[in-house]
């Protein structure tokens, strides 16, 4: 089925064709993307997992131009989880330094393009260099008014619900809300995303049907797009192509 989609698609390149959306249709307005299969990539090749990590991010390149050519407002990318702490050492370390590498790269261009950059997930663990990249490059872009480009880092859906838990309780705690005030809206106010309105389409890459971790509060409505394309192999046509079935849906919200 990869195989075949793949060959489908570098014929109709190869035509001057290529996958089409309606430009005039709805394109989402958040884009979420979990970013999986770097490591399988490599290994394909009997690479270290790494050269997979570093393929990852040419597409990540790509694909943040072409959200940003498409009109998406808010990209999420899934960059690394409050679980990926589990992973060797030297990946672990690689995983870090990836942040500073794409930002040194591609800062100037992102500000030119007038792309605001962001972060969600602790930052308590993480290493004084990934913060400091990020760090500048939330300051450096945050009069930008263009595409946010969200990296979630070091994110957990589960212990950013759990955060929001303990900073509301405090709050009860202190007398300054009421527990009558609690609410879907104030938990969606404690959220690392209190200002990022929640995903419209989710796209997972390398074949996993799974959510692992992300978002779990956001996604309630989301539409879900899975590909067995590995992120390295993602190109703008897959966007494109997961786009043309997102404007095929019909989001009902519970209603009829
Ligand atoms: C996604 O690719 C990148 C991160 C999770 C950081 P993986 O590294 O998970 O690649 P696979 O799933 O092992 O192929
Ligand atoms: C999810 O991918 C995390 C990121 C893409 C950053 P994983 O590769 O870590 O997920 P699992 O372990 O297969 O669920
Ligand atoms: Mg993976």
């Amino acid at each position: 089925m990869l195989e075949h989609l793949a060959r489908k698609l570098t014929r109709k390149e190869k035509q001057g064709s290529s996958v089409e959306f309606d430009s005039s249709g709805p394109v989402p307005n958040h884009l979420a993307v979990i970013m999986d299969g770097n490591g399988r990539w490599a290994k394909m090749r009997n690479l270290p997992r790494i050269a997979g990590h570093r393929a990852g991010m040419k597409t990540v390149k790509e694909i943040v131009k072409a959200s940003d050519e498409i009109g998406v407002k808010y990209l999420t990318m899934y960059a690394f989880s409050t679980e990926n702490w589990k992973r060797p050492r030297e990946e672990v370390d690689f995983l870090m330094k990836l942040p500073q590498e794409f930002l040194s790269t591609e800062l100037e261009e992102l500000i030119e393009r007038n792309v605001q950059i962001r972060m969600v997930g602790s930052k308590d663990e993480l290493p004084a260099h990934t913060l400091k990249a990020l760090e500048t490059a939330e300051e450096r872009t945050k009069q930008n008014t263009g595409l946010q480009l969200i990296f979630a880092l070091n994110y957990g859906g589960r212990k950013e619900i759990a955060l929001a838990v303990k900073d509301i309780g405090t709050r009860l705690q202190a007398g300054e809300i009421d527990l009558e005030q609690l609410d879907e809206e104030m938990i969606s106010r404690h959220l690392y995303t209190s200002d990022i309105p929640d995903p419209d389409l989710l796209i997972r890459t390398s074949g996993e049907l799974r959510l692992s971790n992300f978002m779990l509060w956001q996604l309630a409505y989301t539409e879900l797009w899975f590909t067995d394309v590995l992120w390295p192999d993602f190109t703008r046509e897959h966007l494109y192509q997961a786009i043309a079935e997102y404007q095929g849906r019909a989001r009902r919200y519970g209603a009829v």
